[in-house]
């Protein structure tokens, strides 16, 4: 373990045992813990489990605690997938997407397809809390988080602008956009090539109650109005207060069309454990994969997907169609990754 990583952890750990004390010596407090603090997030979400834990463990409900999490992400201009700095769609322009979803209410909020604001995850809990609606998408989106206070801003960093740069003078050689030559475009960008990045994050908090957010800028160099799973309940998030919650990352496309995180919550509901739950949905979610297109040469899927999943009892797992994976965990001890069951090695996805 680097000494970083060790050192908070370490302080996690302590600030876990010294919470609890002051809540025995607080003898009134303690009784409202109803057993264990968990966050579970996205590999990504190291920070944002780091974060959301502090919150629970400080009393927070989850669904403050992991908006807070993720806002770190959403605000990172090295993180191409999420927030500020993630990847526009084909016309250079950054669209975000974003739920929230929470236990206790049994309550959600989302917006899609966001453009100019760094955090849709905090519009999402505002168009759960403060509408009669559920989904805000585009322009209608934007006035009601201006209508808040929110300030428009833009969102494309002068590295995402790169690598779209690059992306669309390689799409074609019947166009009169030029790369330059491949060994003068750094290694970095171009790993970005087409690629979906999202983050994810659940939280158990001391009232023994769950919520959950996922946020993203979606597909890179997506079509303009392109939604994936990261603002559909059910998709790319689902939260059942007496069961658990799951999240996703991935692509969307195959998401939404086998509204996995319900059903991993269902499975859970019917007794399996969070990892059983996972890996049950992604064997489904391969299995309807019937299209050319989603399949490569070799027959496996081209694509990738992961769920992660929480439950009551204060059990965590998640699984990836390709690995090997890793993701971010608050055990209520340690927060660290952890490695992820997949189906299949990396080198079958080319
Ligand atoms: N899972 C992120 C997306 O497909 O937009």
């Amino acid at each position: 373990m680097r000494r970083r990583s060790f050192l908070k952890s370490t302080l996690l750990s302590g600030l876990a045992a010294s919470v609890l004390k002051s809540k025995m010596v607080d003898g009134a407090v303690l009784k409202e813990s109803k057993g264990k603090v968990l966050v579970v997030s996205s590999y990504n979400g190291l920070r944002a489990t780091e974060k959301a834990a502090q919150m629970i463990l400080n009393g927070s409900d989850a669904l403050d605690a992991v908006i807070a999490g993720v806002n770190i992400v959403e605000n990172d201009p090295d993180d191409h997938s999420v927030g500020y700095g993630g990847l526009p769609n084909e016309e250079g322009v950054v669209e975000l997407d974003s739920c929230v979803m929470h236990g206790p209410t049994h309550n959600a909020g989302a917006v899609a397809a966001l453009r100019n604001i760094k955090n849709p995850s905090k519009v999402a809990r505002l168009v759960m809390e403060r509408t009669d609606h559920v989904l805000l998408v585009g322009e209608g989106a934007l006035k009601f988080a201006k209508a808040h206070g929110f300030k428009e801003e833009d969102l494309l960093t002068d590295e995402a602008r790169k690598i779209w740069l690059y992306w669309k003078e390689g799409l074609s050689d019947k166009d009169d956009w030029f790369l330059p030559p491949m060994d003068q475009i750094p290694e970095k960008y171009k790993k970005w090539i087409h690629t979906t990045g999202t983050i994810t994050c659940l939280g158990l908090d001391l009232q023994g109650n769950i919520s959950g957010v996922t946020t993203t800028s979606g597909l890179a160099f997506k079509i303009p109005g392109r939604v994936g799973d990261s603002p559909i309940i059910g998709a790319g998030l689902y939260v059942d207060n007496e069961v658990g919650a799951c999240g996703s990352t991935g692509r969307g496309e195959e998401n939404l069309k086998n509204l996995s995180c319900y059903q991993v919550v269902e499975y859970m509901r019917d007794g399996l454990s969070p990892e059983a739950a996972c890996k049950k949905v992604l064997k489904r979610v391969i299995d309807h994969a019937k299209l050319p297109e989603l399949k490569n040469s070799r027959g496996y899927p081209s694509f990738n997907l992961r769920l992660y999943a929480l439950n009551k009892n204060g059990e965590f797992g998640s699984a990836s169609i390709y690995g090997p994976a890793e993701f971010s965990v608050f055990d209520g001890k340690e927060n660290k990754r952890r490695p992820s069951p997949f189906f299949y090695e990396w080198k079958y996805l080319k």
